[in-house]
């Protein structure tokens, strides 16, 4: 398998753990069980605009889409779709951060709002993955070469993620810590220990 296609899978995994920390973080916001931790939304925030949007999503864009449609034009709507779709997940997250924002700035904050706003981001996001995975994923492997394998490897190699990564940053290591707590069973420890 191309490592572009490894990392990708990888980013995908660790980002539904990620999407999966904050639907569990805005639901407990919603029904008042415990304080929210705005820290930790902020810190999941920061993290998908400062890496997912700005490696993840434009290295697809920009390399492995571009590669596909030039190899196999019968994908071109499929491609424009998913390059929709990144767009569309940007002002999702726009959404997001702007009903965060009204439940931080006093008065009564609407955190049924918010958990709503991060349920639509979530399943765009989940639907999005999808259909690279299911859709994508097998045309690229069918139809690009190896010479365009290694510009996308090279690509995807480039970057490092500053929270899932070997050298994780210091500013994500609690939020770190989080997912792993939350995540079910074998990603973290969240699941109930089998009796
Ligand atoms: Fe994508
Ligand atoms: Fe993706």
């Amino acid at each position: 398998m191309s490592r572009a296609i490894s990392i990708i899978k990888q980013e995908h995994l660790n980002y539904l753990a990620l999407l999966q920390c904050l639907g569990h973080l805005a639901d407990e916001a919603s029904e008042s069980r415990s304080a929210p931790d705005l820290t930790l939304f902020h810190s999941i925030i920061d993290y998908i605009e400062s890496f997912l949007d700005r490696f993840h999503h434009p290295k697809e864009d920009d390399y492995l889409f571009r590669a596909l449609v030039k190899r196999h034009p019968e994908s071109g709507a499929l491609i424009q779709r998913l390059q929709g779709e990144h767009a569309e997940g940007e002002v999702l997250l726009r959404d997001l951060k702007d009903v965060l924002a009204a439940c931080e700035g006093g008065g009564e904050p609407d955190w049924i709002g918010f958990a709503d706003a991060v349920g639509r981001y979530r399943e765009h996001q989940y639907n999005h993955m999808r259909s690279e995975e299911m859709e994508a994923l097998p045309l690229a492997r069918e139809h690009l070469s190896a010479e365009d394998w290694q510009e996308i490897d090279a690509a995807f190699l480039a970057h490092d993620d500053p929270l899932f990564g070997d050298e994780r940053s210091a500013a994500y290591r609690r939020l770190y810590s989080k997912i792993v707590a939350m995540a079910p069973a074998p990603y973290g420890f969240g699941a109930k220990a089998p009796r």
